[in-house]
């Protein structure tokens, strides 16, 4: 069976809507679902109406293909952690970019077989071919960092952005020398240059910065995507490749914001290197001690609060505490305590990882409030778990200018009357920090796995139930 140019064409309008209508329902956790579900039927039309389309020739490579790569998709998807997701989504982007480069390259020595090069097309192989290469290497780089096989920390040196910049400036000419004169040797070269380009651009990101990288390369992934669309004249892949382009744009810009970082320094790799001074306001906090507290203690408190405020963080993913936090929560409203969930933006691993899985616990929405809207509520606050965060409330954020989170807006934890940190040992967040928090008169450590910690509070709630 096959269907023509113009249903073809209907076909990939209503997958472009549903699309558009899947990123919209993708802004709100109460409505994800329903996007997600948007976005997988308009991908099944997509698919379907590309594999019916007059312009397949035969079927022989995309079944291979298929029967290659969607066994190892779905046994990936089912096997990662929900935490491991952020580089999922690098390794997801590296296939993308080497696509883009690809596609370039076969399109380029198709063409010029049957003597039908032009200069837009030329153009169009050169910006596919060198989005695609930075995408690429860019994205294995970013891999190998949140993986932990390529060391986190900022790698710096010398007239770093003169030779970025010097392979940026080789790599555009040698595009426009490709464009006009349909060289291989220049392609050749230029690819190779914007693979250096991708690994020299990332490699000096620190840890701190990298989920803007993410959705940096995001972002280049959909222009890459677009610009394969329009070597291989598909409309589709040249709308998706734009929505994803602009919204991980917009995504690096919302993250730059919330941790005030100049999106200029962060592509550039200008951020996080600052190494802390000798005796930073940590190591000063340090000498100052610190209080560990039991569950008992946190629960004596708390079910006599007015209201508990409960900060999520990545280690509540890791320890899985989401669904004992809700018994917990129960519990404590049974006794009229109001209880708050307050959800940084960069908390965990990626966008939107503590509402994920505090939905998943089923945590009604209106309980999850976003840093601007819980800040004001700490001061007036008895108790706050901090369960599993870390620097998403790091106070050195706004008090030691030597800090590498320094001008990050944090949660106000602080604030509180009391602060409960569950966490299991002293060691610091993902930035490497030291916590100024733990060593404030109102703080106190309880340690241990969150989820045991929790478990073991709602054990205790039951106790002492009136
Ligand atoms: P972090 O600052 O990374 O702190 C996590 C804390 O969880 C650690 O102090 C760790 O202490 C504790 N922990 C780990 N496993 C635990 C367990 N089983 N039980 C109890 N505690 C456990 O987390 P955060 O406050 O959520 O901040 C997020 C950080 O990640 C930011 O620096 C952010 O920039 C970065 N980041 C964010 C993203 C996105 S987009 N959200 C992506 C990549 C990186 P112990 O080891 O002592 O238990």
């Amino acid at each position: 069976m096959q269907i023509s140019a113009n249903t073809q064409a209907i076909v990939y309008l209503v997958s472009a809507a549903l699309f558009i209508l899947s990123l919209k329902g993708l802004t709100h956790p109460a409505t994800a679902r329903r996007g997600s579900l948007y976005g997988m039927v308009g991908m099944a039309l997509a698919i379907a109406a590309t594999l019916l389309g007059e312009q397949i020739e035969s079927y022989g490579f995309i079944v291979a293909g298929v029967l290659v790569g969607a066994p190892i998709g779905a046994l990936l998807a089912l096997r990662i952690q929900m935490t491991a997701m952020p580089q999922l989504v690098a390794a997801l982007h590296s296939f993308v970019g080497l696509a883009a480069v690809l596609v370039a390259i076969g399109t380029f020595l198709n063409r010029r077989d049957a003597g039908s090069l032009d200069a837009v097309l030329m153009g169009e192989l050169s910006a596919g071919a060198i989005i695609g290469a930075i995408t690429f290497t860019g994205s294995v780089i970013a891999f190998g960092k949140l993986q932990g096989l390529i060391s986190g920390k900022p790698l710096k040196f010398a007239l770093q952005h003169q030779l970025n910049a010097g392979i940026a400036l080789a790599t555009i000419a040698l595009g426009v020398h490709f464009a006009m004169t349909g060289s291989l040797f220049s392609l050749t070269l230029m690819t190779l240059l914007a693979l250096l380009l991708g690994v020299t651009l990332i490699i000096p990101i620190g840890g701190a910065d990298m989920p803007v990288i993410i959705s940096m390369l995001n972002s280049y992934s959909g222009w890459a995507a677009a610009a394969t669309g329009f070597t291989l004249q598909n409309n589709l892949l040249i709308i998706v490749g734009a929505l994803v382009g602009f919204s991980g744009a917009i995504l690096s810009y919302i993250m730059c914001k919330a941790m005030n970082r100049s999106i200029v320094n962060v592509v550039f790799g200008g951020f996080g290197s600052e190494s802390g001074t000798e005796q930073s306001a940590g190591a000063a906090a340090m000498e100052k001690g610190i209080k560990s507290a039991s569950v008992e203690d946190a629960v004596y408190w708390m079910e006599d609060a007015n209201r508990v405020i409960v900060v999520p963080g990545y280690g509540m993913a890791v320890a899985q505490a989401q669904h004992a936090l809700k018994e917990m929560m129960e519990l404590l409203e049974a006794r009229d305590v109001e209880v708050k969930f307050g959800v940084h933006p960069v908390a965990g691993r990626m966008p939107g990882h503590m509402n994920v899985l505090l939905a998943e616990a089923d945590i009604p929405y209106d309980h999850v409030l976003e840093m601007d809207e819980v800040n004001p509520d700490f001061a007036s606050t008895d108790v706050t778990l901090v369960v599993g965060a870390n620097d998403v409330v790091n106070p050195a954020a706004k008090e030691d200018a030597s800090s590498p989170i320094y001008g990050m807006p944090i949660l106000e934890a602080g604030r509180s009357k009391q602060v409960y940190f569950l966490k299991r040992s002293m060691n610091p967040g993902y930035s490497g920090v030291d916590n100024l928090l733990f060593y404030q008169d109102n703080t106190s450590l309880i340690f241990g796995d969150a989820k045991d910690t929790i478990e073991g509070m709602v054990v205790a709630l039951k106790g002492t139930g009136h």
